[in-house]
C-alpha cells in the first residue's frame, strides 16, 4: 500500500464513444457511486481528483475535477494525475469504460441516405486499470494501489475475483446490478468486496455514500 502522503484518483460516469458529431456509444451509468467515493475521500481530508465522464452530477466539495467525454480521454487523463502525484496514490475505477468504440469517428452528422443497412465496425478500447496495472509493474508509477468495480448479473464474487488477480487489484467492489436496490441510477448498493486471495467481505445493502466510506476507509488501512 502506499507511503503517505496520499491522494485519490477516481473515475466515474460512462465514458461517449462518438460516431459523428450527434451520434455515440455509450451505458446508462449515472456516476453516483464515483461522486460518493470521491466525496468520502474528501471529506476524509485526502486530496482528491475525479475524472468524470458526462453526468448531471454537481462536484463534491473540496474535489478536483476533470471532464473527459471517451474512454481513450479517461485514460489519458487518469495517467496524467496519477504521473503528477507527489506521493502514493489510490485509484478507485468506478467508471463505466466503454469496452468499444468506432474506428472510425466521422467529422460530420452521417446521412441517412437510402441504404436499408448499416455497418459500424467497432475497435477495442484500453482498459484503464489494466494499463495503470502494466505501468505500476513497469515501474512507471511507483506508489499506486488499484481498486475496481464489478457489475455482474449472476455470481458477482467468482467473476470479480477473476478480474482482480487479472487486472492485479487491491480489491474489487463486486454488485450484482440485477439484484433490486443495487446497480444503475439507484441511491443504494448491496455490494460485496473481493481480495485477490478469493477472500469475500459481503456488504448489506447501504446508501453508496455509505458504501464510498467504507471503500475509502479499506483502501487506507490496506488489504486485510
Ligand atoms: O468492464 P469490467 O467488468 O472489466 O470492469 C471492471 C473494472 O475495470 C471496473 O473498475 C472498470 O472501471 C474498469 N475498466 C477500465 N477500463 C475499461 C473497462 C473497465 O478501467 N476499458
Amino acid at each position: 500500500m502506499p507511503k503517505r502522503p496520499l491522494e485519490f484518483v477516481i473515475s466515474a460516469g460512462p465514458t461517449r464513444e462518438h460516431i459523428d458529431p450527434v451520434r455515440f456509444l455509450s451505458n446508462p451509468s449515472t456516476g453516483k457511486m464515483g461522486f460518493a467515493v470521491a466525496r468520502a475521500a474528501a471529506e476524509a481530508g485526502f486530496k482528491t481528483s475525479l475524472i468524470a465522464g458526462p453526468v448531471s452530477l454537481s462536484t463534491p466539495r473540496n474535489v478536483e475535477r476533470v471532464n473527459v467525454v471517451s474512454a481513450c480521454e479517461m485514460l489519458e487523463a487518469c495517467k496524467a494525475k496519477i504521473a503528477s502525484a507527489k506521493g502514493g496514490v489510490v485509484f478507485i475505477s468506478t467508471a463505466a469504460v466503454a469496452d468499444f468504440r468506432p474506428a472510425v469517428t466521422a467529422n460530420k452528422k452521417i446521412k441517412k441516405g437510402s441504404a436499408e443497412e448499416m455497418t459500424l465496425r467497432l475497435v477495442k478500447n484500453p482498459d484503464i486499470l489494466k494499463t495503470l496495472s502494466a505501468g505500476k509493474r513497469d515501474g512507471l508509477y511507483k506508489d499506486l494501489s488499484l481498486i475496481g468495480f464489478a457489475a455482474e448479473t449472476g455470481s458477482p464474487a467468482e467473476e470479480a475475483s477473476r478480474k482482480c488477480r487479472e487486472k492485479n487489484l487491491d480489491f474489487i467492489v463486486a454488485n450484482d446490478v440485477s439484484m433490486p436496490g443495487s446497480g444503475f441510477a439507484v441511491n443504494t448498493n448491496r455490494a460485496s468486496i473481493v481480495f485477490p486471495d478469493g477472500t469475500v467481505e459481503d456488504l448489506a445493502l447501504m446508501t453508496k455514500l455509505q458504501l464510498a466510506r467504507k471503500i475509502v476507509a479499506l483502501a487506507i488501512k490496506g488489504v486485510k
